[in-house]
């Protein structure tokens, strides 16, 4: 598969949504339960909160499409049943149907999962399915390609969604988790410092290594339409003081659209 189309640019300029306390994700291993939600849900404001913005984020993320051509070295997944974990509002679902046999999105929460839906309503092979990576909705050895991207595995702490991922793998299946990589970049330093209790990038390194996961590491960027957008974004994913020095020091480097980004693609066969 070749380079990602981009997807449309317009309408979709980040609303003014009002700022809400809390961390872009939940980093803590075991959270506790979220009311309404299945047991084992990590909170995710970003996402749940600030939607229209988070939609934004995934436009503005990676424009040249680097994250899916690592994963196309790696193995791809044209032709396979992919499991597409956390999917959220199915953002990447549409995508990863153009050339997949059958896409499977789960996702704990109703509302994003109502959106996912109605979003692949008219993509041929695309199911959406409640459930948790901790217990998935899926039977054993059925999934030939698992996809998780800023979703449940962020290091220590995952391990009964790693054990899930093996009862769902087929032999021979591969898996990706996409994860920001806060020892690299102008947003990971960004990241670093606006969740000091996030799990060291080391610590993170040593328990994908201990549990046979390697790392495809990819510095790529966010590209917005205008600056609005990028202040929207950077403040629903850091907390208020970090997102403000995050802000302060991109204008004072002279500002604009753009941010250099690392992620790494953590993946295994099994
Ligand atoms: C930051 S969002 C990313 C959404 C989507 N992967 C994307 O890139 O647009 C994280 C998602 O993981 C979901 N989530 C939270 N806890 C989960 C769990 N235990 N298992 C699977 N998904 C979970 C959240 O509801 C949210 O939709």
């Amino acid at each position: 598969m070749g380079r990602p189309a981009r997807h449309p640019r317009r309408d979709r300029r980040a609303d003014p949504d009002p700022r809400r306390p809390g961390p872009a994700l939940s980093t803590t291993p075991g959270p506790p339960a979220t009311p309404g939600l299945p047991e084992g849900t990590r909170p995710s404001p970003n996402i749940w909160h600030h939607t229209d913005t988070y939609e934004v984020e995934n436009h503005a993320f990676d424009p040249d499409g680097l994250v899916e051509a690592a994963i196309e070295r790696l193995g791809g997944w044209a032709g396979r049943d992919v499991l597409d974990l956390g999917c959220g509002t199915g953002f990447h679902l549409g995508r990863l149907a153009r050339t997949a046999a059958s896409v499977t999105g789960v996702e704990p929460h109703p509302d994003l999962r109502a959106i996912a839906t109605r979003r692949t309503r008219r993509t041929a092979g695309v199911t959406v399915l409640g459930g948790t990576a901790q217990a998935l909705p899926l039977p054993d050895a059925s999934i030939d390609v698992v996809h998780a991207r800023w979703a449940y595995f962020f290091g220590p702490g995952c391990e009964p969604g790693l054990a899930e991922l093996a009862r769902v793998a087929r032999p021979g299946a591969a898996a990706y988790v996409i994860d920001n990589d806060a020892s690299r970049s102008t947003f990971g330093a960004w990241f670093a410092r606006g969740f000091p209790e996030h799990p060291a990038p080391e610590v993170k390194r040593e328990f994908w290594a201990a549990h046979g996961w390697r790392r495809e590491p990819v510095l790529t960027r966010w590209s917005f339409d205008s600056p609005a957008d990028l202040e929207a974004v950077v403040r629903i994913e850091l907390p208020g003081p970090a997102a403000e020095q995050a802000l302060a020091e991109h204008r004072a480097a002279g500002g604009g659209t753009e941010v250099e980004y690392a992620v790494d693609v953590w993946w295994r066969r099994f």
